[in-house]
């Protein structure tokens, strides 16, 4: 039995190609695409490459090409539907089970998109070619929108005298005709009718890219037809479910790190015909977590960009609100405000991609940042306001589900409102003070240390323990083996340490020869001083201490290397750099 092509789909847009190859071969990524070495033939030079945007895997050796399902297949020696069981486990999906109705939904399902694609492409192409579509045309002029986003958006027009329904009904049922939500039945002629006369229409497509719904502008200038209407819920559109453009922005997410979220049809054409691609729109409803979680797919980290008026600022706060909820580590979500009137269409239209771009850089406010802001600037400075603010801010904080980022924004949160309530807490009080002094004690250590890197601070506090613990450390050489520093100085001091150590029968501080300078360094960056000082003669502490400090410096060294080997891999895919590279991998986790 054939499984649905929506749930293959799902699963097939929940992994990534490189997700699923990555778990059995190494891959690297060079530019678009991913290489490694081939599953299908040992080799040293990688021919294996993986695409994410296109979904496909290609090796060049063997020929061997395919999707997700393909490679497990292929590596894993199994029949399909196995294959679709282990990915579906692998994607976070119920395992499927098959019931006569599938086979039905299956036969609607292709029956529906097939009439949504003739109608889109019927409407279309009318717009495109139809002398009589010149008042559409006009509008779009007016409107800048060029050709080439009609043809990019497959934008349509639907005149006012036009029966679509007529043309298909011999070739579809009436039941299916009907479930697409294109045509209703008008009660007194006794016909169906276009729901989209007389408007502008925008193809919503589901992620794998097949119309599944229409947006449609009127392009009168009235106030008593609504300015869009939407498809109705059907069978295969669910609203809450889908957002426009996202079958084309999610094959960004490989190049793009963000991706803008904005409340109009409009606002994602002039955005996208402006070069800014990563766009998607939530089509007229509130934000739903399911879009969001949808979008957290393929990227981590949302802007929202609603319009720069009152009824945007009202709907990204409730969007904050609901979403902060919902907030996972490694994602972020934040909000960009538009100067008043305008909207990101006749904002990008005026100023163009690159401003756009910097405003975003200058001009976004993270979620946590946003919320906190939004109900201070509605507190006033007397008791009563000023405690429900507070218990506000706590509710909403306490209302995120994730235990680490509820810690966070909590405390966050507190921190600030601490800044706003400086004398409610003696000790407190007290505390802030101190620190207020202290601070100015270390800034100018602060501006010393700020120009050392954090390896040569380790390495001073390697030496500092060594220069205190001469005998111990004489006792125990063997832990020095193999410890190479980086900073020249600090290299020469070790040496001679090195030597004394190996040399002096009972080395002591005070016969030490060094450059009394560089000694007074060490002792003053050395962070491990107060450390230290506070163990006196816990000799085993003081060894774990100088093992600890070990780790970390050959973890510095390894980490070159790999960055190193790194950046000839890119070049040469040679398979030695290659195995060099995992080796030194699997040496930074033991250590
Ligand atoms: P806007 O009115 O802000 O849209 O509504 P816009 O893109 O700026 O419209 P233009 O520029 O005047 O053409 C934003 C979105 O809200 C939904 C639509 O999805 C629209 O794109 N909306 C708006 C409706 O569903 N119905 C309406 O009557 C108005
Ligand atoms: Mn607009």
């Amino acid at each position: 039995m054939k499984y649905p092509k929506e749930y293959l789909d799902e699963i097939k847009t929940r992994l990534k190609v490189s997700t699923v190859v990555s778990k059995s071969v190494n891959l690297k990524k060079r530019g678009k695409e991913f290489v490694g070495l081939s599953p299908f033939k040992t080799e040293k030079t990688p021919s294996f490459t993986v695409n994410d945007e296109k979904g496909f895997y290609h090796c060049f050796s063997t020929a061997e090409h395919g999707n997700i399902f393909d490679f497990i297949m292929k590596t894993q020696n199994l029949k399909f539907g196995e294959a679709v069981k282990y990915l579906a486990n692998l994607a976070g999906m119920q395992p499927y089970t098959f019931s006569k109705k599938d086979e039905e939904r299956e036969k609607q399902w292709n029956e529906y998109s097939e009439i949504f694609k003739t109608y889109v492409e019927f409407y279309h192409n009318e717009l495109l070619k139809n002398q009589d579509f010149n008042v559409a045309r006009e509008y779009l002029k007016k409107r800048k929108l060029s050709k080439e986003d009609v043809i990019n958006f497959k934008i349509g027009f639907v005149p006012f005298g036009s029966n679509f329904y007529e043309k298909i009904k011999s070739k579809f049922s009436e039941k299916n005709i009907i479930d697409t939500g294109l045509f209703y039945f008008d009660d007194k002629k006794k016909i169906y009718v276009e729901r989209f006369r007389d408007r502008i229409i925008f193809p919503i497509n589901s992620i794998t890219g097949q119309p599944i719904a229409l947006g449609g502008r009127t392009i009168k200038e009235n106030n008593y037809l609504a300015k869009y209407i939407n498809s109705p819920e059907t069978p295969f559109f669910k609203k809450g479910s889908n957002l426009y453009n996202l079958d084309y922005a999610r094959k960004l997410s490989n190049k793009i790190e963000h991706v803008y979220l904005v409340e109009g049809y409009m606002d994602v054409v002039g955005l996208r015909s402006k070069g800014i691609e990563n766009v998607v729109a939530n089509l007229g409803t509130s934000l739903t977590d399911r879009q969001v979680s949808i979008l957290n797919q393929f990227y981590d980290d949302l802007v929202i960009c609603f319009d720069g008026d009152e009824s945007g600022y009202k709907a990204a706060l409730r969007a904050a609100e609901n979403l902060i909820k919902e907030l996972k580590p490694e994602k972020q979500i934040s909000f960009l405000f538009l100067p008043n009137k305008e909207d990101p269409d006749s904002f990008v239209n005026k100023n163009g991609k690159d401003f756009f771009i910097e405003f975003t850089k200058d001009k976004k406010i993270s979620i946590h940042n946003f919320i906190f802001n939004h109900y201070k600037n509605e507190t006033k400075n007397d008791p009563s306001s000023l405690a429900i603010f507070e218990k506000k801010i706590r509710s909403i904080a306490y209302s995120i589900k994730d235990e680490f980022i509820k810690k966070y924004v909590l405390e966050f949160f507190l921190d600030k409102i601490n800044l706003l309530t400086p004398n409610s807490n003696q000790n407190k009080n007290k505390t802030f003070h101190k620190k207020a002094k202290s601070l100015k004690s270390t800034q100018k250590h602060f501006n010393e240390t700020k120009n050392l890197s954090s390896i040569e601070i380790k390495e001073f506090s390697f030496l500092y323990l060594i220069i205190n613990n001469l005998t111990l450390i004489k006792n125990n050489l063997n832990l020095l083996e193999n410890v190479k520093l980086f900073s020249n100085e600090n290299k020469i001091i070790y040496a001679s340490l090195l030597k004394i150590l190996e040399n002096e029968e009972e080395p002591s501080k005070n016969n030490l020869s060094l450059d009394p300078q560089i000694l007074n360094k060490i002792s003053k960056f050395a962070s491990i001083k107060h450390i230290l000082n506070k163990l006196e003669k816990d000799e085993l502490r003081v060894i774990e201490l100088l093992e600890e400090i070990i780790r970390d410096i050959k973890n510095y060294e390894l980490e070159i290397r790999i960055e190193e080997l790194e950046s000839k891999f890119s070049k040469d895919l040679n398979e030695n750099t290659f195995n060099e590279i995992k080796e030194l991998k699997k040496l930074q986790k033991i250590n």
